[in-house]
């Protein structure tokens, strides 16, 4: 794939000492890191997947109605949302303006011979579709996507090469400043969605199963990915587990096709596989911070807990959701069929749980946004993201 056979990038960071950082409109003052480094899928890319050329459009979200309330502009951008994501927003909460930009359109400013890319902010290294396994996203778009190995290893070969220029009294070492950043990681949701899809179909019922050594895989994988991540310099992780997959409108589709219905209305099967997986997660990040990794602090968001929250609180004030289980944007039952220009659009996307068949609305991933910011132990744990960043809890 072309685009993604670039060299490495050379960057370079402005360090907050030498020039500070302007105010945000997100939040008041400097940011509370100097940087932010976002790895997973769709629901945190921010246009990787644009430069991905064989990538379909069920991997892509370039195009109208996508971003029809993205400021500015009102533009699809890559995100899989009607606006701002979930990297947007806790990259607000932090104090940025939204997301860092996407690696791979730093990788293509490259290859049109720009000499220096200025990144202050960090850097996102997304893409949607991609999950845990490093096959997983490649034959459902059509091509491949970046895996979450991909991510990891263009990060640390970014780190490894790169020069980072601070003042000349505080010159900071590329690890240096990522130890000073926030590394936050959404992946797991597109290895669920696979397994449980390929188990749905009636014509593979009778290969056999065994969730327990799957979803071992796949946190034993998660584990190499955060330990490569902290070798290259990071120490600082915030990790927010896949939700419950089954209650997007796609997998409601699929339970009432099915009928594995659980209590929420959602595919019973794909969201036993969320709620097996949130503790696995949680006992690998807890082993590694307190034995393998010295120095690595992470806060967890439960995102199975956040939405059964959500399920029960959807009108509770300050919530204002009406609609649950459809998408705004999306054909047929549940609006489960592609979002794209052709397809109706609801009138009140703010009262909407989803986007498209697999995405939060902008306003969904607000609220998880400031859960996994400011929660006081209810759904993130040990502690929350703005704990985790205090300079207090720095190692
Ligand atoms: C990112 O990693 C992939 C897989 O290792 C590699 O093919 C690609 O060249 C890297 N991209 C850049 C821009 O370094
Ligand atoms: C993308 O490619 C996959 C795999 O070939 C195919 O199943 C899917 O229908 C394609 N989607 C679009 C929107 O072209
Ligand atoms: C599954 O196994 C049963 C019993 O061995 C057999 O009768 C059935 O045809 C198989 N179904 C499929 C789809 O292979
Ligand atoms: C499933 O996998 C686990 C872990 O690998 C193993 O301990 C268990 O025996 C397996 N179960 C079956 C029924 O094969
Ligand atoms: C989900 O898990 C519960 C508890 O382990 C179990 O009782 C139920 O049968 C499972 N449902 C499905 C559809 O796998
Ligand atoms: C719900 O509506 C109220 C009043 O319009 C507003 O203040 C509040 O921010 C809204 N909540 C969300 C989560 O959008
Ligand atoms: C749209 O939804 C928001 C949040 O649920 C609510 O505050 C607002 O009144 C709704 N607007 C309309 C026109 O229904
Ligand atoms: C939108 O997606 C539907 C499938 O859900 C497809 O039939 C239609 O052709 C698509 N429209 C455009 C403009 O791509
Ligand atoms: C923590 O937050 C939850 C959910 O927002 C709330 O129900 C609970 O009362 C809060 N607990 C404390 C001790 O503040």
């Amino acid at each position: 794939m072309a685009s993604r056979g670039g060299a490495s990038v050379v960057l370079v960071v402005l360090c907050s000492s030498l020039l500070g950082f302007a105010p945000r409109p997100g939040a008041a003052g400097k940011p509370l890191v100097p940087a932010m480094f976002v790895f997973g899928d769709s629901l945190v890319d921010v246009g990787n997947n644009n430069h991905l050329a064989s990538v379909n459009d069920s991997c892509k979200a370039n195009y109208r109605p996508y971003g029809v309330d993205y400021h500015p502009g009102q533009s699809p951008t890559g995100r899989f949302s009607n606006g701002y994501n979930l990297a947007d927003h806790l990259a607000r909460w932090l104090g940025f303006a939204g997301s860092p930009p996407p690696f791979l359109s730093l990788a293509n400013a490259r290859a049109r011979h720009t000499r220096r890319t200025t990144v202050s902010t960090g850097i996102n290294f997304a893409s949607g579709g991609s999950g845990l396994l490093p096959t997983t996203g490649d034959s459902v778009c059509g091509g491949a996507v970046v895996s979450m190995a991909e991510q990891v290893g263009n990060f640390t070969s970014l780190v490894r090469t790169t020069t980072w220029e601070g003042s000349k009294r505080r010159e900071r070492t590329a690890p240096g400043l990522v130890s000073e950043s926030l590394v936050f990681i959404s992946v797991g949701s597109n290895d669920l969605f696979e397994y449980s899809d390929f188990f749905a179909d009636p014509k593979n019922r009778n290969v056999s199963r065994n969730d327990t050594a799957f979803l071992g895989g796949l946190v034993a994988l998660y584990a190499t990915y955060v330990k490569d991540l902290y070798a290259a310099g990071a120490t600082m992780f915030s990790v927010v587990s896949p939700s419950l997959v089954g209650c997007c409108p796609s997998q409601r589709k699929i339970a009432e096709d099915t009928h594995d219905v659980d209590g929420f209305g959602c595919l019973g099967t794909a969201n036993n596989l969320s709620r097996q997986l949130y503790p696995m997660i949680g006992s690998m990040l807890e082993s590694l911070s307190q034995d393998e990794l010295p120095g690595m602090k992470y806060s967890l968001g439960d995102a199975v807990a956040m939405a059964q929250w959500i399920f029960t609180h959807a009108s509770t004030p300050p919530n204002n959701f009406t609609t649950p289980d459809r998408a705004c944007c999306g054909s047929g039952d549940f609006g489960s069929g592609a979002c794209n220009s052709s397809a109706p659009l609801c009138p009140n996307r703010s009262s909407f749980f989803f986007w498209d068949r697999f995405h939060p609305t902008e306003t969904l991933a607000a609220v998880t946004a400031q859960q996994l910011f400011s929660d006081n132990g209810t759904f993130v744990h040990p502690i929350n993201v703005q704990q985790l960043v205090a300079p207090s809890s720095r190692p």
